[in-house]
């Protein structure tokens, strides 16, 4: 059995914790505008999930939603925080789902970006196995020549889309492909909506093509009082490609 295991971060500002966890297949950099304009509200700190950036696994193996989401838990114990405001991108979302079912008392906010709360349909679970396949024979940069068109706004910003594909490219391809196996395996967590009794803000760019907005908005009516704020200008990375709306949402919601 793999056990959980603290991550590496990044961390600024000070005052109660506010705890970042990044998409596929990225790392606690994609964090960066909202670290510098959150910091004078919160202590805000970045991680990087297993594998990826700074937290090294040299062997890869039984990823799950479930495995990450200690793995955060665990971090929250080495900084000594007892509860954090968490927010999550995409895959991050899908963790924090997950964080939600298994350590609920240690959350006092959510904030979902750009994710959804569905499982895999069967057709993007046999999609997934094939990802992983070609991500072990091939490597990263094919696959995410396919993904890279989709993860962005219609203009796309070039600064943009190069801090991310560098990302893209960094992690192993084993911890690439154990994660692509891990969110084929994750559950539905559409039934957990009605039961989340913290604050929620959901945020989704405008132009997400991979997790489109309407939908998203059906799924942030679902949890009690969840604030739902559409991101103008942005695609699926809306935390990156406007930056400064993201940040005054997630400000707004947390001094509220
Ligand atoms: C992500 O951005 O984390 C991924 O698009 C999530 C997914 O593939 O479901």
């Amino acid at each position: 059995m793999t056990t959980p295991m603290a991550l590496a971060y990044e961390e600024r500002g000070s005052g109660p914790l506010l705890l970042f966890i990044h998409g596929f297949p990225l790392d606690r950099r994609m964090w960066i505008p909202q670290l510098a304009g959150l910091a004078k509200h919160r202590t805000c700190v970045a991680v990087d999930l297993r594998g990826h950036g700074l937290s090294e696994d040299p062997d890869p193996r039984d990823y799950s939603m479930d495995l990450f989401a200690d793995d955060v838990a665990a971090t929250m114990d080495e900084l000594g925080a007892e509860q954090a405001d968490i927010c999550g991108l995409s895959m991050g979302g899908y963790v924090t789902f997950a964080l939600w079912r298994r350590h609920r008392a240690r959350i006092r906010s959510l904030t979902l970006i750009d994710t959804k709360a569905e499982a895999d349909s069967e057709e993007g679970k046999k999609g997934r196995e094939g990802a992983a396949a070609s991500i072990l024979e091939g490597g990263l940069e094919a696959f995410n020549d396919g993904l890279a068109p989709k993860m962005f706004r219609s203009s796309p910003d070039p600064a943009v889309q190069e801090a991310v594909r560098r990302m893209m490219v960094a992690p192993p391809p084993a911890v690439a492909a154990a994660d692509l196996l891990a969110m084929r395996d994750r559950p539905d967590s559409i039934a957990d909506l009605p039961g989340i009794d913290v604050p929620v803000l959901w945020c989704q760019g405008a132009e997400d093509i991979l997790m489109p907005t309407a939908a998203a908005r059906e799924t942030a009516a679902k949890i009690p009082g969840a604030r739902f704020v559409e991101i103008e200008n942005a695609g699926h990375m809306s935390n990156m490609e406007n930056p400064e709306a993201v940040t005054t949402a997630m400000k707004d919601f947390l001094t509220a």
